[in-house]
């Protein structure tokens, strides 16, 4: 099999395609020829060795596959070889063949592509646990979305439309147009406007009922500011983190200290919640990320979600891939091919 490997922690261009023995299904596992894996925002930081829970190189990440099953372990009744399915792997998902436990994996709908499949798993996950446990979106609320043109971000617009909610979405410029196509009712170029004086005007002063906001550092508080009474605020990430295509500790260390300590006497007295949420700790939480794929591949199905693939890159051009989503290029989720 071909894996591509983080020898070490730099820049892009440290990625090594490298060959390794097949691994074997075990009881409960299946092995899938992986026709496209997903790249996360997560594997930037993990190549930089700005992630906590990534291996020590060497390591391969990958949270998400999609391909097709061509062994079964002894137990497994619910797939046969030749299945198309989507799975969730806890790294090791940047290669041509994967073994996962059958927990983790799902059938798809014929008419997604494997790309547009292996899209799925980590953002639609990541904005339905958000928005629909946490925050319990309701309505004729309205939602801030940073980086609504990216993968989680275009999951979350989509998903808060099924809600009947209003989306504000934060992104570069030039993909404003594409926000809008998505569902987004209002979009603010975060890099140069005033955020905080946007929501502020949109919500004639109201503030927003519920904010996904994974840039970290100062933007947690802005974030907070913003809020409506009985406001939710879902903090998922660290990309102020990710300074530039190489490790720069002394500046991810800056996000790290300008992330505020939320007070609980002003969560009390201002109506505000505050959720943390970190995918990759809840895969022994089987029966909900089930219940939750299960619902997700169901409005698929039906034509209500529509993955967006940005651009996909075969697997030996990962370092390409991610020179692409670090100059902030993607509109939509960024995925290796075999
Ligand atoms: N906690 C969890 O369980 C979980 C799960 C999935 C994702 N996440 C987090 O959610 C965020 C989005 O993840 P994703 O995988 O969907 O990625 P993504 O949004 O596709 O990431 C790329 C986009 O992020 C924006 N961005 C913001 N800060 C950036 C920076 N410092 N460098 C480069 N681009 C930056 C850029 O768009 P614009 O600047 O145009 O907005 C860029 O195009 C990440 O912070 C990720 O770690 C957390």
């Amino acid at each position: 099999m071909r894996q591509v490997v983080i020898p070490r922690y730099g820049a892009p261009d440290v990625l090594e395609t490298r060959q390794a023995p097949d691994p074997f299904p075990g009881d409960d596992e299946i092995r899938i020829r992986v026709r496209a894996a997903g790249i996360n925002f997560a594997d930037i930081l993990a190549r930089l060795g700005l992630y906590p829970d990534a291996p020590k190189p060497p390591m391969v990440v990958g949270y998400e596959v999609a391909g097709r099953v061509d062994a079964v372990g002894r137990n497994v009744v619910s797939f046969a070889e030749g299945d198309r399915v989507l799975a969730l792997t806890r790294f090791g998902g940047y290669a041509d063949t994967v073994v996962v436990p059958i927990a983790q994996a799902f059938h798809f709908p014929d008419d997604l592509s494997d790309s547009e499949a292996a899209a799925v798993p980590v953002n639609y996950l990541t904005a339905s646990i958000a928005l629909y446990k946490m925050a319990a979106l309701a309505p004729g609320e309205t939602v801030l979305v940073h980086n609504a043109g990216g993968g989680v971000g275009i999951a979350a617009t989509q998903l808060a439309r099924l809600r009947r909610a209003t989306v504000i979405g934060t992104a570069s410029a030039f993909k404003h147009d594409a926000l809008r196509s998505f569902g987004v009712d209002h979009a603010i170029d975060y890099r140069h406007a005033n955020v905080a004086e946007e929501v502020r005007k949109l919500t004639r002063g109201r503030g927003v009922d519920v904010i996904l906001d994974p840039i970290g550092g100062r933007s947690f508080t802005d974030s907070y500011r913003m809020l409506a009474p009985l406001g939710r605020l879902v903090i998922f990430g660290l990309s102020a983190a990710a300074t530039g295509e190489k490790r720069n500790v002394w500046r991810a260390l800056q996000a790290w200290l300008t992330t505020p300590r939320f007070n609980p006497l002003s969560l009390i007295n201002r109506n505000r919640g505050v959720f943390g949420l970190n995918v990759g700790h809840l895969w022994e939480e089987r029966r909900q990320l089930a219940a939750t794929m299960e619902m997700l591949i169901s409005e698929l199905r039906a034509g209500r979600l529509t993955p967006v693939v940005a651009r996909t890159f075969p697997l030996d051009r990962a370092a390409d891939a991610h020179r692409f989503i670090q100059s902030r290029g993607n509109i939509g989720k960024v995925v290796l091919t075999t």
